[in-house]
């Protein structure tokens, strides 16, 4: 038997290779419909046959068939689908696993906007939202109720990088009848991979390390068949299609997510390290530190701790707001994924949808800074926090 194809390898062929005129590089379909033989292939296609329609239905075009082939690989599951953005992959999982009277358990570090569709929108629809901390199993379990449908992780969560046990929780929701699903976008499937460890669907927002550049808006969602094949309607009803131009960006991102990810995590553990033994630093957020507290289950289920990490400095919002103002290599800039490092304040910026009391409770304090860590030399982006926490110590 063949060999399974190493990730590496995967990011670089998967998908790939079946271009007209021997095209070395996939090209951009930029057509947003397609003209059939005769009217009884259009019948069949449009019954659920194979074959391209309409850019908005799956599986849109033949450059995003091979992006979604890709992704598809790389997160081991079985189909994909790719959206505008990652809040629109969230959105279609959401309107298509749960309706009235359901109830959804979210970790409640999650990125702001996901708290935005969660407590603004699924209420409006009947829907029963809980916040959980994903990180204890015990709250976890009490939080389950009879119609829990769905329950949604962010791990690791932004922007405090918080982990929570993905095989664990898909036994608890599987027991309960319910899916799991788990946003990606931190870990990527270089360094996770939740399908493999009992999820059923996973989201990303390729807006950052798929695209890798800071350059482009999409998402996507990957999964069984079965889960799949529940959200392909509402993706085609709700519209939020990945652009032909933002899927081929993503399709090259992807050549080089390995060879990134490796970068970033490399850098991000220089300095959070360097934070960490600085005196002007409370406390450093980045799973790869033995102080993180879920060092141990990070080590466990994922193959690197990441290019993320956040940090309190002393003296709180104003020592903080200081730091971000003194960088001169780093940019302030929401986003993260990029090539190049950026810092952003999650409290007034990427967070600021939440209450207080709950970003505090949450460790979302209003001195968090989080930082995107680039994959420039590392010591230069070092050099840059030595002198913006020099002018602040
Ligand atoms: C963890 C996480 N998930 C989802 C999203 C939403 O992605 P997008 O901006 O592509 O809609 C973001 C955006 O920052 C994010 O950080």
């Amino acid at each position: 038997m063949e060999r399974e194809r190493s990730f590496g390898t995967r990011c670089v062929h998967a998908g790939e290779g079946h271009n007209p005129f021997g095209a070395h590089a996939t090209p951009i379909y930029q057509t947003s419909t397609y003209v059939f033989e005769n009217a009884e292939q259009a019948e069949a296609s449009f019954s659920g046959g194979p074959g391209y329609k309409y850019i908005r239905s799956p599986p849109n075009t033949p450059t995003h068939a091979a992006f979604i082939s890709k992704i598809t690989s790389l997160e081991d599951g079985a189909a994909g689908l790719a959206f505008s953005s990652g809040m629109a992959a969230e959105t279609a999982l959401v309107l298509a696993m749960l309706e009235k009277g359901d109830h959804l358990i979210s970790s409640d570090v999650i990125y702001g906007g996901t708290y935005g569709l969660f407590s603004k929108l699924l209420p409006k629809l009947g829907v029963e939202v809980s916040f959980v901390d994903t990180t204890d199993l015990e709250k976890l379990s009490s939080s389950i109720r009879k119609n829990t449908r769905l329950v949604f992780l962010e791990t690791p969560a932004n922007p405090t990088l918080a982990i929570s046990d993905i095989g664990e929780i898909s036994r608890m929701a599987h027991e309960a009848g319910a899916l799991l699903a788990v946003d990606n976008t931190f870990a990527t499937p270089c360094f996770q991979r939740p399908l493999q460890l009992g999820a059923d669907v996973v989201v990303e927002s390729c807006t950052k390390y798929i695209g890798g550049h800071g350059d482009l808006l999409g998402g996507v969602a990957v999964g069984s068949e079965k889960a799949i094949s529940a959200m392909r309607r509402m993706a085609v009803s709700a519209g939020g299609t990945m652009g032909t131009h933002e899927a081929w960006l993503c399709l090259r991102g992807c050549k080089t997510l390995h060879l990134r990810m490796e970068r970033h995590a490399e850098n991000a553990l220089h300095l959070a390290l360097y934070l960490e033994g600085h005196p002007a630093v409370e406390k450093v957020n980045y799973p790869g530190l033995a102080s993180h507290p879920q060092h141990a289950l990070a080590a466990r289920q994922m193959s690197g701790w990441g290019g993320m990490l956040s940090f309190e400095v002393n003296g709180g919002v104003q020592a903080g707001r200081s730091l971000m103002n003194s960088l001169r290599l780093c940019s302030l800039a929401v986003s993260l994924g990029s090539v190049d490092t950026l810092v952003e304040h999650p409290a007034s910026m990427t967070h600021a949808v939440m209450p207080k009391e709950m970003r505090e409770q949450m460790g979302i304090t209003d001195g968090l800074v989080r930082v995107s860590v680039g994959i420039e030399d590392k010591e230069d982006i070092l050099d840059d926090f030595a002198q913006g926490l020099e002018r602040i110590s």
